[in-house]
């Protein structure tokens, strides 16, 4: 049983782009409760403590300074915040492993373990310690067992409560979730600790949006929850090179399919491919387990969804080669977006970071425009040998350049000014648009060469002949 005066008292371990936006919309609907937010990077918490947060999330803001400094707190005080506090959440990375025995394929554990055994040193009282990060189906048993270990006689209850926000929506993700799922040990004690967890989100969240299951259903359920998504838009993504071949438009078949309402219609827009921390590590996560079980054929049936991925990724870079007459050496080329996806920052396992390895490996240069993720993908990018400059004005990137290609879908980028960017490129010019955002037969009017995902190649250059 936690102590009653710790009841109220939440921590979260992780302050990235997930413990920052959960506890900030937390701590507002829930004023009877004070919530701190530790990390060991001091520098992301002074971020978190100022108006110029560590991470890009439309409304973070506004929601951080009305709860900032009177029930939520940022802090690196480790120690001191485990013993404080009744309700520890825990959302540190669980990157893929890059080391070892299931490199390349397994979670690398280590940052859960390593709070594991912090809790276990500050904890003076027992505590409910809750996996928010994406883990591994069967973590919970594991970190039971180091949890229980302690030679201090306490007791800790794990609950399993993975969080399913999307960056860039991730405030309205939180306020409005789609199911809130809490997944606990067989025990009294652990429905207990379910109940607790399922009073908080309660303040906010209907209660038939709240499921409570058991522990290893709630962490295979966010495994599988990703690895679904992303294979609606690895489906949708080999349409698309079908429709090439065809003259089909993907756009139109997504639109017929997923009027089905058995099929629905989202997550089948087709583009460059996805990006962004956990698909792919989540998938590969999964693929891994499944092999560890002996499920080869199950393993292969979701690997194809990361491979259909980077085939998708390969394939715009080749067709950029192939349209631009087969070489881009020595040309300019301008990408309008390098964040992993709209209103983000973020640029983690980003397309465009392989896209624009791929061009400058082909030797071409390159001018780089996002609204919001220049500073990360100039670490993306900081050891490639290569002229690659950086733009905040899509005008100033787009002087002298070959080809435009749109690799995010920013809103701002169907309203920019064609017919000067028109004016200032080198002629012929082309748009290769990754995410078929842009009015491509306006484009094609003004004088473009377009050519888009999963759509015939619209085409000015007979013309010229
Ligand atoms: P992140 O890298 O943005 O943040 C993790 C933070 O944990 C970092 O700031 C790091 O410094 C901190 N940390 C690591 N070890 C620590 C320790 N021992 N003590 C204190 N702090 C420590 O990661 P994220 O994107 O917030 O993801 C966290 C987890 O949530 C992952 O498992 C991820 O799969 C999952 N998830 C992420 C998203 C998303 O949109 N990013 C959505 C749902 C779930
Ligand atoms: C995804 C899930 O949507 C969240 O539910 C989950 O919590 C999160 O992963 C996580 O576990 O990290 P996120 O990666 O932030 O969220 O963003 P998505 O909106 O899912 O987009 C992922 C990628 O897929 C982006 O690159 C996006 O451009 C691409 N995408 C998305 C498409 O190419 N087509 C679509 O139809 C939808």
């Amino acid at each position: 049983m936690i102590d009653k005066s710790k009841e109220k008292k939440i921590l979260c371990v992780g302050a990235g782009y997930v413990g920052g936006p959960t506890m900030a919309v937390i701590a507002s609907k829930c004023p009877g409760y004070t919530v701190t937010v530790v990390d060991i990077d001091q520098k992301k918490i002074n971020g978190w403590n100022s108006d110029s947060l560590p991470i890009y999330e439309p409304g973070l803001l506004e929601t951080v300074k009305k709860v900032r400094g009177k029930n939520l707190f940022f802090s690196t005080d480790i120690a001191k915040e485990i013993d404080a506090c009744g309700i520890i959440f825990v959302s540190v990375n669980t990157p893929t492993k890059t080391f070892g025995e299931g490199a390349g394929r397994a979670a690398d554990l280590q940052f859960w373990e390593k709070t594991a055994r912090s809790i276990i040193e500050h904890s003076n009282d027992d505590k409910i310690v809750i996996e928010k990060s994406t883990l591994p189906v069967r973590t919970a048993e594991a970190m039971h067992r180091i949890l229980q270990s302690n030679s201090k006689g306490l007791n800790f209850d794990i609950i399993s409560n993975p969080e399913f926000l999307a960056e860039g929506t991730a405030i309205k993700d939180l306020e409005n979730p789609d199911r809130v799922l809490i997944g606990s040990m067989d025990s009294d004690s652990g429905r207990k600790a379910a109940a607790k967890i399922a009073e908080i989100y309660g303040s906010w969240v209907k209660k038939d949006k709240i499921l409570l299951t058991n522990v290893w259903s709630s962490e295979l359920s966010k495994l599988v929850s990703n690895a679904m998504l992303a294979q609606r838009i690895s489906s949708i993504n080999s349409i698309s090179a079908l429709c090439e071949k065809t003259d089909a438009d993907v756009d139109e078949v997504a639109k017929a399919v997923g009027m089905d309402s058995r099929i629905g219609p989202k997550f089948l827009k087709a583009g460059v491919g996805f990006g962004g921390s956990c698909f792919k590590k989540d998938i590969l996560n999964l693929v891994y387990l499944c092999e560890f079980y002996g499920l080869n054929e199950v393993a292969e049936y979701w690997q194809k969804v990361v491979d259909v991925n980077e085939f998708q990724e390969r394939r715009f870079v080749l067709n950029m080669i192939a349209k631009m007459f087969n070489t881009v050496a020595g040309k300019k080329i301008a990408i309008f977006g390098f964040a992993f996806k709209a209103d983000t920052g973020d640029t983690r396992e980003s397309p465009a970071i392989y896209v624009a390895k791929k061009l400058i490996e082909e030797k071409a240069e390159l001018s780089i425009h996002d609204p919001e993720a220049l500073k990360n993908a100039k670490i993306d990018l900081k050891d490639c040998n290569g002229k690659i400059s950086y733009y905040r004005d899509y005008l100033d990137c787009v002087k002298g350049v070959h080809a435009v290609a749109i690799l995010t879908e920013w809103n701002c980028f169907k309203d920019y000014d064609y017919e000067k960017i028109f004016s200032l490129m080198e002629k012929p010019p082309f748009i290769f648009d990754g995410r078929n955002i842009v009015d491509r037969k306006k484009l094609f009017r003004i004088g473009f060469n377009v050519s888009s995902i999963g759509k015939t190649f619209l085409t000015n250059l007979d013309k010229h002949n």
